[in-house]
């Protein structure tokens, strides 16, 4: 098996030896039983568990499960297939609902990165037909323009990297919030919901092509929880507005994607 990962503290590259991968500074990266490998060096931890915590992971896990983004999922993995990559990589990939899908579509290889260990975790033990590992997607693990595809799902862009992980003529696919995306959640918690914008071009790319995919869904309470739960303002919810949302049999909820493709531009 070849990888390709290189060495987040001296940027060399890893040979793979049984279980652990080694630079030839002699920095060494063991695999863990669930099947990730962890390429994040003490010295770039912000804090103690960086990325996503256990709970968010969970929640998100839970609702993904349900299947109600599984057009997001169909969406990303046909906008790839026909791509023919022999690398992808999917930045800030959470439990890896996302690259598994894309690597069931594909002949490439699969890497999904992420720096919450709680997230790679899961996506390790579930996904074997991908490559997982904890890093850091400021400074991914790997060679410059390495990815012929790269991918990113509600993902930190580091424009810089992306630039420098990119093939010539390679694409970036980034998926993003569409303009009415959880509006009626967000009305218990607004006075004015601001809408979503398209996500600006990073810098050294140019567009490619732009969908916006809708879906509105009728939601129980135990998902709408476990949705809000994945989003970044869970915070703002206070005990009246869960008791405001479980009251409510049902829930009309609009799902709404970005779905946007990108190539490098060639100077
Ligand atoms: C909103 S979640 C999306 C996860 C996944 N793409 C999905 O949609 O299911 C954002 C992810 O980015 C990860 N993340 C945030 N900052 C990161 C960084 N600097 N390096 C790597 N991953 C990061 C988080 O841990 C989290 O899993
Ligand atoms: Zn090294």
């Amino acid at each position: 098996m070849s990888l390709h990962y290189y060495c987040p503290i001296c940027k060399h590259p890893l040979a793979l030896n049984e279980k652990t991968l080694q630079c030839s500074n002699n920095h060494s990266f063991d695999f863990a039983k669930e099947g990730y490998v962890n390429l994040l060096p003490v010295q770039n931890k912000n804090s103690k568990d960086p990325g996503d915590s256990l709970e968010m992971v969970q929640a998100r896990r839970s609702f993904l499960e349900q299947g109600y983004y599984g057009f997001l999922q169909t969406a990303l993995a046909n906008i790839v297939k026909p791509l023919n990559a022999n690398l992808i990589i999917d930045l800030g990939c959470g439990e890896g609902f996302y690259t598994h899908a894309i690597a069931d579509s594909t002949y490439g290889s699969v890497y999904g990165v992420d720096i919450s260990k709680s997230a790679v975790k899961y996506a390790a033990k579930r996904y074997k037909q991908c490559q997982f590992s904890v890093a850091s997607i400021s400074q991914a693990p790997f060679d410059d323009h390495l990815a012929d595809v790269l991918v990113s799902v509600f993902a930190p862009l580091f424009d810089n990297e992306l630039a420098r992980l990119i093939k010539d003529q390679g694409s970036l696919i980034v998926a993003s919030p569409g303009p009415r995306h959880l509006k009626e959640l967000k009305d218990y918690i607004y006075d004015t919901v601001n809408e979503h914008t398209e996500i600006a071009t990073p810098a050294g790319f140019e567009l490619v092509s732009k969908h916006l995919i809708t879906e509105k869904v009728e939601l129980v309470f135990s998902d709408v929880k476990n949705l809000i739960m994945m989003t970044p303002f869970a915070w703002k919810f206070r005990p009246e507005h869960w008791q405001a949302l479980e009251k409510k049999q049902q829930h009309s909820v609009t799902l709404s994607f970005y779905v946007t493709r990108f190539t490098k531009t060639v100077l």
